[in-house]
């Protein structure tokens, strides 16, 4: 009997699972840099906390998620998203009675049961960050900055970001209502008629073109913000700018979650065709009352690892290898073998990533894994060497060799590695 992953998902294997860590570094780091503490979650939680977190009537409750009756007969699902899970820690934790606003970030599995397709998995990856407690412009600004500064970091220079405003508890009822007197004079399907009762939101994100036809006249949600949302909204608009940070306004984006107030975003890179949000987020000012906490205006994001990935290969950034071996390590023979295994760890614990030959093949054999390993050195030992105290440092790619003394190694591979 043979194995295969799950229909979709898939294994990340080197060299290429090295970039979803380079990915994850990067992406992360901003945030770091900015005073955001790092949370762990687990990756399973009250099945309740999503259904109601999350939104009832959103795809992701209603289709996609993977929930199982634990043995002790409770309802437990596997993360869709991190919000949710972070709000709840937060709140179990009781750091909304500390300095406000509180700043996480986190990493990890999602899991959503979608139709797989490219780009689109029912395991992803991603990094998110949340700041909670404070309703001020300055943090929606921050966090969009400092995911633009992330995806930039790694190169990337097709990233838009799309910018709108979905207004608060006040304004949003009105639009609500105009949004539903407009779409119930259309031409729909039964199905998407009970979403305009439901959900009317969500039918502005609807892709076909029969509907995208109906839909040029329809209210926009821009147009119906209160004062204090239409005011809050251009301060957020005036910081990006200020921070240099480009946008364009879409007052027709709509998120796949019902938690959203006030500011919402998504980043967007066109190599990816259909899936083309490498991250998104917003405000959730009333997520806390939803499962049972204080006040807690918040707002925060999450990057897709995989799609990012993606999108670099798609600029042709996964062309150099990356954190590549500064030596990989051949000894001609076993006495060799014994006297290169100490230098190897030694020059591992100074810092460099050293390989060395396994399985006693041959010359030919251990140097062809030299050349294969991508490392920029072969440290050959053979009796001679020994004998002389050296081992002969071999530059793979221009074929130069000399012979270092066996104290010095550490020295010469450091200075090398520059
Ligand atoms: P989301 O838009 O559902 O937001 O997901 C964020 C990102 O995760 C997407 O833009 C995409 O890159 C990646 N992603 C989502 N689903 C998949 C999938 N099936 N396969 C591959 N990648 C995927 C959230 O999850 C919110 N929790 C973001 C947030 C944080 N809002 C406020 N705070």
């Amino acid at each position: 009997m043979t194995f295969q992953a799950p229909k979709g998902t898939f294994d990340w294997m080197p060299p290429r699972s090295e970039w979803a860590l380079t990915v994850r570094d990067a992406l992360s780091a901003p945030a770091r840099r900015a005073g955001y503490g790092y949370i762990e979650t687990p990756a399973f939680e009250d099945t309740a906390l999503f259904s109601r977190g999350v939104g009832e009537s959103t795809d992701i409750v209603t289709k996609e998620m993977y929930t199982f009756t634990s043995r002790g007969g409770q309802s437990l699902t596997l993360r869709p998203e991190g919000t949710a899970s972070v709000v709840r820690a937060v709140l179990e934790h009781g750091l909304y009675g500390g300095p406000l606003p509180i700043k996480l970030w986190y990493s990890g599995s999602y899991f959503r049961y979608e139709r797989a397709q490219a780009g689109r998995y029912r395991h992803f990856s991603q990094v998110g960050a949340e700041a909670l407690g404070s309703e001020d412009p300055a943090l929606d600004a921050e966090l969009i900055v400092l995911a633009m500064d992330g995806y930039a970091s790694l190169g990337l220079r097709g990233v838009r970001l799309l910018l709108n405003s979905l207004g608060c508890r006040e304004c949003r009822p009105a639009y609500r209502a105009a949004l539903q007197d407009f779409l119930r004079g259309l031409d729909l399907d039964e199905a998407t008629r009970a979403r305009v009762e439901i959900n009317p939101l969500r039918v502005l994100d609807d892709k076909r073109p029969e509907v995208r036809a109906q839909l040029t006249g329809a209210p926009l949600v821009t147009d119906h913000l209160c004062g204090a949302c239409k005011a809050y909204h251009e301060e957020v608009r005036g910081l990006l700018t200020a921070a240099g940070v480009a946008y364009e306004d879409d007052p027709r984006l709509v998120r796949g979650l019902d938690y959203y107030t006030r500011t919402t975003f998504e980043f967007l890179h066109d190599g990816l065709g259909a899936q083309s949000a490498v991250g998104g987020g917003g405000r959730y000012d009333g997520l806390s009352e939803q499962i049972g906490g204080p006040a807690l205006p918040s707002v925060g994001w999450a990057l897709g690892v995989d799609r990012t990935v993606l999108a670099m290969e798609a600029e042709g950034l996964l062309t150099e290898r990356p954190r590549a071996l500064g030596a990989f390590a051949v000894p001609l023979g076993e006495e060799a073998r014994r006297r290169i295994f100490p230098l190897v760890s030694e020059l591992r614990r100074a810092g460099l990533a050293v390989d060395m030959a396994f399985g006693g093949r041959g010359v030919k054999g251990a140097m062809k894994a030299a050349d294969r390993s991508g490392a920029r050195y072969a440290l050959i030992l053979g009796d001679r060497d020994i004998e002389a105290g050296a081992v002969q440092v071999k530059d793979l790619a221009t074929g130069d060799q000399t012979a270092v003394p066996l104290a010095e190694v550490v020295e010469f591979l450091k200075g090398k590695d520059s």
